[in-house]
């Protein structure tokens, strides 16, 4: 018995939606998924052929302009984000007042933020000159605020960083490097941390992104539109189940419950326990990046010399899971976020650094689609229906 006569202002229509099951919110050229056959692409190249043949850069700069870069176009990208790494020594100084015990992803979201303090003038969302800007900004600088939100939480000194190695060897030595002391970049850790990092560069209209264009369509500028979009990314049902996936098999192993009692506990759903790193809203096959995860956690850690207990652990999980009648109807599948914990550990990441590197890798998607989003003539402000169903009118006691 609701009245929506008052909600078919410009359409004649709304549908109740929860969680935009249903809902397109906008066109867009740069992923394609196809959740039934497991197949992801950006900018129509498959997942498989960029995570075995390109890097992190390559592939930002195809998202965010198109095409693959020529050789001295994706040079001059490169040198230019080396040229910005460095943040102005106030904002290292803003680190200081948070708790050592802060969350890395809340310090992230805050110093972005904070960032976009010190080019305030440089922020018109319309002007190209500072989306450029700014877009090399982000890229230098977000990886070098998350090595120091990690060092934070170790109570260790700040490196500077070093603009003479790849974008992933900087960051290598950003987290694990120590003053004054040399650090020697491990060629296998690096190579798996650019494909992670690939993996997750995209996913089109993902809760993160959405929050990305619904920020940047009220005229925000890039900070705060992926300010935002990392506080939507901490989330366990988002970016932040990959720390929680650990979290979950440790709770396994130290509880020592077994690990079909641990199922049988998912599926009565009595406790509310899921099975983090499960499902997806738009995969119904395997998530194609999931497999490419698995893949690399048993010959990263092979060759890194780790064996971890919690890997055998995910896959038996993962066996149970893929015959159990419960996760089969509901088509219920590894997600992104399942195997990519375990490689994380081998690195030496903590686990609450997890959901950092997502975003590292995310932010090129977010600023392809916020720039996508701001240059569209037919984006509007993102304004949400509602069907109210309140109390009807009445009268404030004594005013009448
Ligand atoms: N464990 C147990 N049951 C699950 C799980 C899970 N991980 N995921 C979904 N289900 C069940 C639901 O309870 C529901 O059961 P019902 O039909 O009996 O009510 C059914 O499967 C459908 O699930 P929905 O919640 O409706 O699916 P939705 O598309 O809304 O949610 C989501 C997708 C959030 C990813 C969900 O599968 C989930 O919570 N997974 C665990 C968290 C996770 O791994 N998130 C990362 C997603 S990938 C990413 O963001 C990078």
């Amino acid at each position: 018995s609701v009245d929506v006569s008052s909600l078919t202002r410009q359409t004649g229509h709304t549908a109740l939606d929860y969680g935009f099951v249903n809902t397109a919110a906008t066109k867009s050229a740069i992923t394609f998924i196809d959740g039934d056959a497991g197949i992801l692409r950006y900018r129509g190249y498959p997942i498989e052929q960029l995570a075995k043949n390109s890097t992190y850069l390559e592939v930002a700069w195809l998202l965010i302009y198109g095409e693959l870069p020529t050789s001295s176009q994706l040079e001059e990208f490169d040198n230019n984000i080396r040229r910005h790494t460095l943040l102005h020594e106030d904002l290292k100084r803003f680190f200081s007042a948070l708790p050592h015990t802060a969350h890395p992803m809340s310090v992230l979201s805050s110093a972005v933020s904070a960032l976009s303090t010190y080019y305030e003038n440089q922020s018109d969302p319309h002007n190209p000159e500072h989306v450029e800007l700014n877009t090399i900004r982000m890229l230098a600088k977000l990886p070098v605020i998350a090595a120091y939100a990690h060092k934070k939480s170790k109570g260790q000194a700040f490196l500077y960083p070093d603009n003479s190695l790849s974008f992933v060897d900087n960051f290598l030595k950003l987290n694990f490097g120590v003053l004054s002391e040399p650090y020697e970049v491990n060629p296998v850790m690096s190579r798996a941390l650019e494909r992670l990092l690939i993996l997750h560069e995209d996913h089109e209209q993902n809760a993160s992104t959405s929050t990305v264009r619904l920020v940047g369509s009220t005229g925000a500028n890039q900070f705060s539109s992926i300010s935002a979009g990392i506080s939507a990314l901490y989330g366990p049902l988002h970016g932040g189940a990959n720390e929680a996936v650990l979290d979950m098999l440790r709770q396994i192993r130290e509880s020592g419950e077994s690990v079909q009692r641990f199922v049988e506990r998912v599926k009565s759903k009595e406790d509310g326990v899921k099975l983090m790193g499960f499902g997806h809203r738009v995969y119904k096959n395997y998530d194609p990046r999931a497999r490419l995860v698995k893949e690399s956690a048993d010959e990263v850690l092979t060759e890194l010399g780790v064996s971890d207990p919690l890997l055998d652990l995910a896959k038996e999980l993962e066996e149970i899971a893929l015959h159990d009648d419960y996760f089969v109807e509901r088509r219920l599948y590894p997600n992104v976020d399942f195997y990519t914990g375990v490689i994380y550990k081998a690195m030496g990441f903590p686990t609450r650094m997890f959901t950092v590197l997502f975003a590292i890798g995310r932010l090129p998607g977010w600023l392809a689609q916020w720039r996508e989003a701001v240059s569209d003539p037919q984006t509007k402000i993102g304004r949400p229906q509602q069907l109210y169903i309140g109390a009807p009118r009445r009268d404030y006691p004594g005013a009448v």
